[in-house]
């Protein structure tokens, strides 16, 4: 090599990581149901729409709520015009109530500007339910913006890539701007739509597949030989449980008794089955809580959930419901053929089918 061409290739920066990671994904892009066709702009209702599904939730969760909504409410005007009760049963198994409330408060004012959403991550952070990172994506996704959404699968790339020591939680100023400084001028939505398939085939929590990583090279944690070592794990408080007793009380055509959740709140609107209140502890009295008095059995077993913040554990109680026995105001009958699309929580579902199981065999 002679030596001008030595000290060229020595001023030359080496290829930026957006530039392996999209050359990466022009290859290795998953074909998702929200996402434009290569070179094409993606619809904003649709890019908005499946990253609010996407909160908390894996791609292969969402994809069928995606598929529904998009087949009832093609378009921010029909899902602004839908009463909120079939947008939040619609929602139903999906998990964080409120977002549903949003995402039709949402809808409803990108409506009344028209059908437009706004473009700017400023004006998307104003629209009910569209945090930092989600405005960020629909900026960088559906208009190009050079805005730099990290979700947890981003900040686990970056945490790996420069061996970041603290914890996400203590990370996330540092993140962010790794982050930001890392975005492309040229084609920003898709190099966080290469992020975000890259933390989810390769760069994976456990079993990184780093010999399939188009950017190991850079990457401080592979370096270090503990690439799942990152990001670096807080010492978490165990979660506490709590306790609680539904009642499953059942009609001689088979219709269960059931009640709507208050709106706020967690799995705040939902249906559910009157119960106890959740305690930590020990179980509550059932007692106080019975819809109506009569021979109630218990169940054998329990329904489990986790929640984010407590572990819930849930007996069931069954019983026929007496002749004349209407319940209280603003009870519900619920027919078994009705359970799937009534708007029960997931945590809810297992409870019915757990105590429904339980009367069949009495
Ligand atoms: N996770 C969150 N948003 C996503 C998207 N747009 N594509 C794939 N996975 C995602």
């Amino acid at each position: 090599m002679t030596a001008m061409l030595a000290s060229k290739r020595a001023r030359e920066k080496p290829p930026r990581l957006a530039a392996e990671v999209l050359a990466w994904w022009d290859v290795n892009r998953r074909d998702l149901p929200w996402r434009a066709a290569p070179g094409m702009v993606a619809d904003p209702y649709r890019v908005w729409l499946s990253e609010v599904l996407l909160q908390q939730t894996t791609v292969a969760a969402a994809t069928p709520y995606f598929l529904e909504f998009i087949r009832r409410w093609p378009d921010v005007a029909s899902l602004a015009a839908a009463p909120l009760g079939d947008v939040m049963a619609a929602f139903a198994g999906l998990g964080y109530y409120s977002r549903a409330r949003n995402l039709h408060a949402c809808a409803k004012a990108v409506a009344a500007r028209g059908g437009q959403f706004p473009q700017s991550d400023g004006e998307l952070r104003a629209l009910p339910g569209l945090g930092a990172y989600t405005a960020a994506a629909v900026a960088a996704i559906a208009f190009g913006a050079r805005s730099a959404p990290v979700d947890g699968n981003v900040a686990r790339i970056y945490a790996r890539l420069h061996a970041v020591e603290a914890p996400l939680a203590k990370a996330r100023a540092k993140i962010a701007a790794i982050a930001a400084s890392e975005v492309p001028e040229a084609r920003p939505g898709d190099f966080a739509q290469a992020l975000m398939d890259l933390g989810a085939i390769v760069c994976r929590p456990r079993n990184p597949a780093c010999g399939a990583c188009p950017v190991s090279a850079r990457c401080a944690a592979n370096a270090a030989g503990a690439p799942e070592a990152y990001p670096r794990k807080s010492a978490k408080p165990p979660r506490p449980i709590r306790h609680g007793v539904v009642f499953f009380a059942c009609r001689a055509d088979g219709a269960f008794l059931a009640r709507r959740r208050p709106p706020e709140g967690l799995l705040g609107a939902t249906l559910e089955l009157p119960g106890t209140a959740w305690q930590v502890g020990q179980s509550p009295d059932p007692r106080p809580h019975m819809p109506f008095a009569a021979a109630w059995r218990a169940a054998p077993g329990l329904v489990t959930q986790a929640f984010t913040h407590f572990e819930l554990r849930l007996e069931a109680r069954v019983a026929a419901v007496p002749a004349g026995f209407e319940g209280v105001a603003g009870a519900l009958w619920i027919a078994p053929d009705d359970v799937a699309s009534a708007g029960f929580s997931s945590v809810m579902r297992k409870a019915v089918e757990h105590a429904a199981r339980q009367w069949r065999g009495a």
